[in-house]
């Protein structure tokens, strides 16, 4: 950073001279009005109402109005923002754009948390001179996530340059007729980008707002809120809960510059309903029947006392409560909740995070990287956010052309224009086509093995002394030259790879090319994708595989089986999963909805989700983030490590889980792991803080919104976790960054107030960004090249590899439960190339028989030219299919066809 010395209203301040007056004013945090502008679009000029008056020099009284967003805090640089000529500018300004403005606040979605209310407020626009008709226009349909209020609009264009230059959308757009600019899509229909539902924040007025939170309004001031962590993929996005009358009503972008920034996807946004489905479990069961939470503790600690008790970890559970099963059952007894490969897989991972040169990437280094390799990964659908981050990515590049113009990266439309469509290298080598295929350089499609073996020739071709690929297609030689050079050239090479093609081989050949690239003195950072919340938290609590609990079973050595948080049968295949529930005494299940593991369960414990609990989780880039509790259920919802605790009291065992809160937990859990020691970092302690609100100082009806129970105002819940206030009292002071409940500050009521909380706008938050790093490379040095490279996929006649193929909406597995989200879920299909159908004798849409993992189904045939031959694919997740374990060789027959038929690939 460049520090130059400017003078607001004849002050002299330090500013970044790489910003513009706008972003610099604020960094120093003066009060200035603006619209079009925002800290990751970058200026564009478009609504003039972040006008000063800026002065040649110390003599020159008459100055000239400038847009502070289009000028650069260059040394020296005089301007007023108190200047009467400009604060008048700014106020005809909004009194221009209020003149159609339909002045709806008292029923506006947005009011009370409006960008626009506060910049009329602090510009000082009380009353409209105005008269006379307002223009108005027709309102879209847009989906399940978004609706649409176009009245409200003040043509600041944020929207569209969110939607399409920063998100690569297509369906939303600026019209123009006559006097009138309208935003929507060309005609009613759902909005297809993944990352619509940031429209409802970008947009600072009321014309996209949250369609979900619209189902159960609750006005802003009146939600209890909690810094939370989304639960829907490995990313783990940085949210705020909103809770009103003891249910959740929304979910917010919660900043946090090393990981989400300003944005979430829709997935993670709207996926938070699941909370409140009709499935959710509530009441403790026996047999299936609604019992006491006396009755069902009793039941469990007799469980307990009969002994031999195993347990069964999660990917989606916290650390918290993964350690109070393994604590409960014992080290020897914990198993993980997912199928052997994802374990042996997941440990992989960590062995080449912590053991190989390269570090594993955060989203902001992600966004970072001027070159990226994709290795068998449709990140668009697994980790959302990582593809917003990567079309980000490639302007890196690109930015060198304005840099060497000498036009500065915010100065946005002016950068677009000397850059046109040029981007920067990103190379995608997967088995289908990817929503990130519009800006990759050069895509190349394979089975996994071939994949891997791309990457391993790319390794070679980077460093000789990595192993050779024998037999590589001569055809491949080019596109390894080109992509290797790419990498090579590059200042900050990313490769990013994981756990979608299940193939171990795939992920050795990313980090193969990212340890050659180190070696070469080109630090390359690696990017894992991870299917879960806490995938990585779980198996750094080293479960042993699920399989041998299978045998542990077998073995008569189990006669109470624990399963915590997991459905089973994701992780066996249906014939096993009948087998394993016959071959134990006692099933108890702790979980947050109905699912197949639930309804075989003798008891069932209703588990909190992360709104009705405090945790920890383990994101894909080994950061420890903690949660927090935003409601206090009713009913006998509770934190699993608490029903752990509770079962093991009754049951009489006088041992170490009985932890009073969870700072007692977390203390125990990295006192016994030192791979988590860290943890206790990742947020501070119930007591070393002063008291924080959930509730803002605006919050109402506290007094009377529980008076159908009674009319005397109850006291608030006590949190014994956490240092948050289920109340609208604060201690003094300021809350540290990872227990930040919401944004606001005097004059912003908008999620723009996080301006307030960062160190400089669109930086580090004051205090530094929440969560730790559990997973640093141990050794710089005496690492090894993998040598075990697969041959080339060969198709054999009569079998098909069947891929997983990833959708934002179905193949995670508690967003669909969500209301929304259930709208958009694809249907169970099997993708075909389209000359394999043919030789088959079917065509798109028609059904076909699919026989796998001793499985047969019925299901509609999609064709995908971009399949290569001799592979077929099935929707990840997606029941009655999540009982498929993928890959898998499958055998494909038409209906009524006895034998299988292919012809030759
Ligand atoms: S819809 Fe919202 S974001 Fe788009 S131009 Fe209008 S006010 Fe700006
Ligand atoms: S990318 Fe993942 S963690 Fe982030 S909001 Fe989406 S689902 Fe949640
Ligand atoms: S914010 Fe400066 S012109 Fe819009």
């Amino acid at each position: 950073m460049t520090v130059a010395t400017i003078f607001i209203d004849n002050e002299p301040r330090q500013a970044n001279a790489e910003q513009n007056l706008l972003h610099a004013c604020l960094s120093l945090g003066y009060d200035l009005p603006y619209f079009c502008w925002h800290p990751a679009l970058g200026s564009v000029g478009a609504c003039r109402q972040c006008a000063v008056k800026q002065f040649r020099n110390e003599q020159d009284t008459a100055g000239k109005l400038v847009m502070a967003c289009m000028t650069p805090a260059a040394e020296g640089t005089r301007i007023s923002i108190t200047d009467t000529e400009a604060v008048a500018f700014r106020a005809a300004v909004i009194q221009g754009l209020m003149q159609n403005h339909p002045h709806d606040c008292p029923v506006c979605d947005e009011g009370g948390e409006c960008h626009l209310q506060d910049m009329t407020v602090m510009t000082g626009h009380r009353s409209r001179g105005y008269s006379f008709g307002k223009r108005t226009f027709r309102n879209q349909y847009l989906g399940p996530f978004v609706n649409h209020e176009m009245n409200r609009c003040i043509q600041c264009q944020r929207c569209v340059r969110f939607y399409r230059e920063y998100a690569g959308g297509h369906d939303l757009n600026a019209f123009h007729l006559r006097d009138s600019i309208y935003y929507g899509r060309h005609e009613d229909g759902v909005l297809e980008n993944e990352f619509s539902g940031n429209l409802v924040e970008i947009c600072p007025t009321g014309v996209f707002t949250d369609a979900t939170l619209k189902r159960h309004y609750t006005r802003k001031w009146d939600l209890q809120m909690a810094p939370s962590i989304c639960v829907h993929c490995g990313l783990g996005c940085n949210t705020t809960a909103g809770e009103r009358y003891g249910s959740l009503r929304r979910m917010e972008n919660r900043y946090n510059h090393e990981v989400n920034g300003y944005f979430l996807c829709d997935r993670g946004r709207f996926g938070y309903e699941f909370v409140e489905s009709s499935q959710r479990i509530r009441y403790p069961l026996l047999n299936h029947q609604v019992a006491t939470k006396d009755e069902a503790l009793e039941r469990f600690g007799s469980m307990l006392r009969e002994g031999n008790v195993i347990g069964v970890g999660s990917p989606r559970a916290s650390l918290e409560a993964n350690y109070a099963l393994r604590r409960l059952v014992g080290p020897n007894h914990f198993y993980a909740g997912v199928p052997d490969d994802d374990l042996l897989l997941l440990s992989a991972m960590l062995h080449i995070l912590r053991e190989g040169p390269a570090r594993s990437a955060s989203l902001n280094d992600v966004e970072h990287s001027d070159a990226v390799l994709i290795m068998g990964e449709d990140v668009t659908s697994v980790s959302p956010v990582m593809a917003l981050k990567l079309r980000q990515s490639v302007r890196q590049a690109p930015m060198r052309i304005a840099d060497g113009l000498h036009i500065p990266t915010w100065l946005d439309h002016a950068v677009r224009e000397a850059v046109q469509d040029a981007k920067g290298p990103l190379f995608i080598a997967s088995p289908y086509s990817t929503k990130l295929d519009d800006i990759a350089t050069t895509a190349y499609r394979g089975a996994p093995d071939d994949l891997a073996r791309l990457g391993f020739a790319i390794a070679r071709a980077i460093d000789a002394t990595a192993p050779e690929v024998p037999g590589l297609p001569p055809e491949l030689e080019t596109m390894v030259a080109e992509i290797s050079t790419a990498l090579l050239g590059a200042q900050r090479p990313l490769l990013v790879s994981g756990l979608s093609s299940r193939s171990r081989s795939v992920m050795e050949a990313a980090a193969q090319i990212a340890w050659a690239l180190c070696k070469a003195g080109r630090p390359a950072n690696l990017s894992f994708t991870t299917p879960e919340c806490n995938s990585f938290g779980l198996s750094l609590m080293e479960p042993r595989p699920f399989s041998e609990a299978f045998r542990a079973i077998e073995g008569d050595q189990a006669s109470t089986l624990i399963v915590l948080e997991n459905d089973l049968s994701r992780c066996v295949p249906a014939s096993e999963m009948t087998a394993l529930l016959r071959g134990v005494r006692h099933l108890v299940v702790l979980d947050h909805l109905v699912n197949a593991t639930t309804e075989a369960a003798e008891l069932v414990l209703p588990a909190g989700t992360f709104a009705e609990s405090d945790g920890t989780f383990v994101n894909s880039e080994g950061r420890a983030q903690r949660f927090f509790q935003v409601l206090d259920p009713s009913t006998d919802v509770q934190e699993s490590w608490r029903w752990l605790r509770e079962g093991s009291v009754a049951a009489g065992f006088n041992n170490e889980t009985q932890w009073q809160s969870l700072d007692d937990l977390i203390v125990a859990m990295a006192a016994e792991m030192p791979a988590l020691r860290a943890i206790r970092m990742a947020a501070p302690s119930h007591s070393a803080v002063g008291k924080i609100a959930r509730e803002p100082n605006r919050y109402s009806g506290r007094t009377a919104m529980l008076a159908n129970i009674s009319v005397h105002e109850p006291k608030p819940p006590d949190d014994p976790d956490s240092a948050l206030a289920f109340s609208m009292e604060s201690g003094p002071g300021t809350a540290p960054p990872s227990l930040i409940p919401f944004f606001w500050a005097p004059g912003w009521n908008s999620i723009q107030a996080v301006n307030k909380f960062q160190s400089e706008v669109g930086g580090a938050l004051r205090g530094g960004d929440p969560g730790v790093r559990l997973i640093e490379p141990l050794q710089e040095s005496g690492w090894q090249y993998f040598s075990a490279i697969p041959p080339q996929f060969k198709a054999q006649p009569g079998e098909w590899l069947l891929v997983p193929i990833f959708h934002i909406f179905g193949s995670e597995e508690l967003s669909r439960h969500a209301q929304g989200v259930a709208q958009l879920l694809p249907r169970p299909y099997v993708a075909l190339n389209p000359i394999e159908a043919a030789l088959l004798g079917v065509q798109g849409h028609e059904q076909i028989k699919v026989t796998a993992d001793g499985v047969q189904f019925e299901l509609e045939v999609m064709l995908r030219a971009d399949l290569p031959r001799g592979v077929a694919g099935l929707p990840a997740g997606l029941p009655p299919l999540d009982s498929v374990l993928l890959p898998a060789f499958c055998k494909l027959s038409p209906i009524g066809a006895e034998v299988s038929t292919r012809g030759a690939p």
